[in-house]
């Protein structure tokens, strides 16, 4: 058996524009220019590093009451963009992916740097697929350390060699790669090449391709 490591913001739903738009009001008050760009090296970033790192783009120095201010203001905003959201944004064929993998009694884990994890599975329904769910709330170093990744592996009993991990960033393709773990880009193949595989998304990917992640390690 594998266990099966999903991240959330961009594997399985695509929060990642609202984070970049609640980022980019942010900054936009505060006086710093914030390019798409730059927000490709937030994905996968904890909240806090994420502030820390538009600051330094901004040479700001911000006192300790303001940094938590406006780390409260950008989830507020972000809150507010996906307090509408449901199961119509989920990514293409995720759905069919954990059914598969449900249906080879495979174990399934949510690996996210993300504080509002549960609150979003909650959102589009999916809570029910994961044995185990290991989020912002319970990790204190962020992508691309492992620790998120060897913590769900943890939790659901499987030996991380064993494991695959899908991510749409590169912090946290290289965090399943120092945790020894399989890893699968889902995004643009450029800037995850460092990934083992990558899809464009999980409409690319085939069973038969699944049912070898299944029997890789066995
Ligand atoms: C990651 C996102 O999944 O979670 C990052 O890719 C985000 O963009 C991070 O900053 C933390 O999310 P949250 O919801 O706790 O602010
Ligand atoms: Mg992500």
């Amino acid at each position: 058996m594998s266990g099966f490591i999903f991240d959330l913001d961009g594997v399985i739903v695509d929060t990642a524009k609202y984070h970049y738009q609640a980022w980019k009001q942010l900054a936009d008050k505060i006086g710093i220019e914030f390019s798409l760009e730059q927000n490709e090296q937030l994905k996968g970033v904890s909240r806090a590093d994420s502030l820390n790192k538009i600051l330094e783009w901004g040479q700001k120095t911000i006192s300790n009451e303001t940094f938590t201010a406006l780390m409260k203001e950008k989830n507020e905003q972000y809150l507010d963009f996906i307090a509408t959201m449901d199961d119509n944004e989920i990514l293409p064929d995720v759905s069919k992916v954990l059914n598969y993998l449900k249906t080879k009694k495979q174990k399934i884990a949510l690996g996210s740097a993300s504080k509002n994890a549960v609150q979003i599975l909650e959102k589009v329904k999916l809570t029910h697929y994961f044995d185990a769910i290991v989020d912002g709330n319970q990790v204190t170093n962020a992508k691309p350390n492992p620790e998120v990744f060897l913590n769900a592996a943890k939790q659901i009993n499987v030996q991380p060699e064993h494991c695959i991990v899908f991510e749409d960033s590169l912090a946290g393709i290289q965090a399943a790669n120092i945790a020894n773990m399989v890893s699968i880009g889902i995004g643009d193949a450029s800037i995850l090449a460092e990934a083992d595989y990558v899809f464009k998304d999980f409409s690319e990917m085939s069973l038969e391709f699944i049912d070898k992640l299944i029997n890789l390690k066995n």
